[in-house]
């Protein structure tokens, strides 16, 4: 662990909680440091691996506040030293990485892990990678993403939670936990990155300011709750205003509405940014726009250090603005210090791994029954680019994650298979090639099979940074091969692994059965060999709407109504070439077993208690709660979870409200033909928007809640909000 040297930064550490830093330690240190070594601490550059000898010359003359993508701790310790026996003041350097899904061992991309509607597990696995990534000298990881997705196109739908602001946030403030044990954690990117018009990544974001802190901002707000140490500017502007140089977001919202104390890193080179971005015509116009708006830490323009000096010195930068910015770094760094990184369990983080990654698999389909597969059929055929693909199963940013250490498809296969039964294995064709001269192997082996598994979908990095699509099908020529096999008759079974919603209208109607499995990482191969044999009930839902056509997107359920005439009329908002619903839609997910649901029932807990619940008219006081209880069975043969999913929807508002906003959830697993009754409880105060005022309310009037399987289906029940 990296500890300060320095005698008087020692002591400025040692005053915890790191947040209540006595000022005038801070204040001394500050008045020791020359405006050049201010600069050097909001310094941020990114090292191959090591500091390179530039950049140690640098941490030498006091010009750097942190290094990312320095790996291992002989490195991050050899120019910490430099850091803290070399320099004037001796303050260590925050040592930064990518850790999105994992440090060495990768668990399920977060929008998969995200389907598990389970916070803990979000949770614990944060807590792994920052274990494992703070054993390797790692103190800072640049997660959770937070990102609200509502466009498949954007690549980095990935490496977020999916399109639904309150399970956003939910698992945003669990990973912030998880990391924090052991590592500081960087919610990004702030703010609205997610809404890259037309879904092309860093493209500009033109939403009102309703939809910013009603879709977009919540999870960053629930980071801020759960105490994440920084926050990371985005690249993207918002109607014109880059978010790396956004007083508004960086300093009203976040600091003094929010009251957010912790440091805001840049986005790479978004401060340099500025300039092509046309809100700077010089590199230290773009330093001081930034940094006067609230970004302390220069990530890799080194702008700030090499630009900013003569500024502050001319007076068009407040000396008291730099010091602050300094502040918030050394607090951050005052926190690495307060931490006590736990050991990481190899064999615990490995079954964690497969956890998450069962838990994240979503059945789109299971026509007839097909799956699960009888492991005793004779002959098996596995098929596909990604069946015994070991380096995209893990997925973008898979850090220090190893392809060696992956199971695939294959393997997880022929692992639970008997002795008597033949897995015949034909590759199919590439993930993006043209050629179809293996098409004949593959259909050859599904001939000879009971059934025919495809693993389809998208190479790795097709989903992430700068990996933004303008067609959603299966990459290459897949598509024809799911058709060739299909053709021979051969019950087929499709395996998806992707990073985002794909459109899948061929295989919805042709194929018997489809699993979405997204990049599940290293135990990818045995949880989804689980799930086709059965062993494990798939319980995973979908976080992301699914199209039936690009031309349909954006497509979300939390969308509003619009006062044309309902469906049937020729003028009703839809396409004339589509169906206005979605594929799949958010929240939906199959299991071996059935589910029913009944005798859905509201009371209001603050008047009549959970004791009398009664149906019928609903009163709820401005800060009462109401208890939703339902019947949830298990209709079927097998034991299954169940995600029980709570939705309301404001009838009559100031301002027009979505047709259903999701509230609450409950994971809940039940044997065969067992019933249960579930309790969700939903505050009055969790019903509030932006009026007209951009200000919170909760209006009086008449609301539906709906409980049930997925965002498009459910029980309804009414209630209403009054005031006394
Ligand atoms: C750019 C990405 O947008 C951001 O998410 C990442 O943390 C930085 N690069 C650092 O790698």
């Amino acid at each position: 662990m990296l500890r300060p040297r320095h005698a008087l930064l020692a002591v400025l550490l040692s005053a915890l909680p790191i947040a209540a830093a006595p000022a005038q330690n801070l204040d001394s240190l500050l008045a020791r440091m020359t405006l050049e070594e201010k600069l050097g601490q909001l310094n941020l550059l990114s090292a191959g691996g090591r500091a390179s000898p530039e950049q140690t010359a640098l941490v030498r003359r006091g010009l750097v506040g942190g290094l990312f993508n320095v790996i291992g701790t002989e490195n991050t310790r050899a120019v910490d030293r430099v850091a803290t026996t070399e320099s004037r003041l001796k303050i260590p350097l925050l040592f930064g990485l990518d850790v999105i899904h994992g440090f060495r061992t990768i668990f399920p991309i977060p929008l998969a892990e995200a389907g598990a509607f389970d916070p803990e597990l979000a949770e614990a696995t944060a807590r792994a990678a920052g274990r494992e990534a703070a054993a390797a000298g790692v103190n800072w990881t640049y997660a959770p993403m937070v990102d609200i997705a509502r466009d498949p196109r954007w690549g980095r739908i990935a490496e977020g939670s999916g399109e639904d602001p309150y399970l956003g946030s939910l698992l945003a403030a669990a990973r912030v936990r998880g990391f924090q044990e052991s590592i500081l954690a960087t919610a990004k990117h702030f703010a609205a990155y997610g809404a890259a018009e037309a879904g092309r990544d860093y493209n500009t974001a033109d939403i009102s300011e309703r939809t910013l802190r009603e879709v977009y901002l919540p999870p960053f707000k629930a980071a801020v709750d759960a105490g994440v140490a920084t926050l990371m500017s985005a690249f993207n502007d918002i109607g014109g205003v880059p978010a790396s140089g956004n007083a508004w977001l960086t300093d009203t919202l976040l600091r003094r509405d929010w009251g957010f104390n912790g440091m805001v890193v840049s986005d790479w080179t978004s401060v340099a940014e500025l300039i092509p971005h046309g809100i700077a015509g010089s590199r230290a116009e773009a330093g001081r726009r930034a940094l006067t708006a609230g970004v302390d830490m220069d990530m890799q323009s080194s702008i700030y250090v090499e630009t900013l000096a003569p500024l502050v010195q001319g007076g068009r930068i407040p000396m008291a603005v730099v010091d602050e910015a300094v502040r918030r770094v050394l607090r951050a760094k005052a926190r690495v210090a307060a931490l006590k990184p736990v050991a990481p369990n190899p064999v615990e983080i490995r079954a964690l791994a497969r956890r998450a990654a069962r838990e994240s698999i979503v059945l789109l389909k299971n026509e007839g029954g097909v799956l699960p597969l009888d492991k005793a059929a004779p002959v098996i055929a596995v098929i596909g680019p990604l069946a015994d693909n070991r380096l995209d199963a893990l997925g973008p940013w898979h850090t220090e994650g190893k392809p060696e250490d992956v199971v695939t498809v294959l393997q997880g296969i022929k692992s639970r298979v008997p002795a008597s039964t033949q897995v015949l294995y034909a590759q199919g064709a590439g993930i993006e090639d043209t050629s179809t001269a293996g098409f004949a192997d593959a259909v050859a082996a599904a001939r000879r099979a009971k059934v025919a598994i495809l693993v389809l979908g998208e190479r790795h990095d097709m989903s992430g940074e700068a990996a933004s699509r303008s067609s959603l099908g299966l990459p290459g020529v897949q598509q024809q091969l799911l058709e060739a096999v299909a053709a021979t008759g051969t019950p087929v079974v499709l395996i998806l692994m992707n990073g985002r919603p794909l459109i899948l209208e061929w295989a919805a109607e042709h194929v018997p059965a489809i699993v979405e499995t997204w990049y599940l990482g290293v135990e990818a191969g045995n949880a989804t060999a689980e799930v086709l044999f059965g062993e494990v009930n798939p319980s995973g839902r979908l976080v992301a709407t699914f199209p039936r056509s690009v031309g349909q997107i954006p497509l979300y359920y939390n969308h509003r109504n619009t006062g044309r005439p309902p469906a049937g009329d020729k003028f009703t908002s839809k396409y004339i070439d589509v169906p206005v619903t979605p594929r799949y839609p958010f929240g939906y997910g199959l299991s071996y077993t059935t589910f029913a649901y009944r005798d859905l029932k509201v009371a209001s807990r603050t008047t009549v208690g959970s004791r009398d619940l009664q149906a019928g008219p609903v009163r709820l006081g401005p800060s009462d709660t109401l208890s939703v209880v339902v019947t949830v069975a298990n209709t079927g043969s097998r034991e299954g979870t169940e995600v029980v999913q709570l939705y309301v929807r404001d009838e009559v508002a100031s301002v027009a409200r979505p047709v259903r906003e999701l509230k609450g959830f409950s994971r809940v697993t039940l044997k065969p033909g067992e019933a249960r009754r579930i309790e969700l409880r939903l505050a009055a105060r969790d019903l509030a928007f932006y009026g007209l005022d951009m200000k919170r309310v909760v209006e009086p009037g008449t609301f539906r809640v709906f409980v049930g399987p997925n965002s498009a289906e459910g029980l309804e029940a009414t209630f209403e909000v009054a005031y006394p």
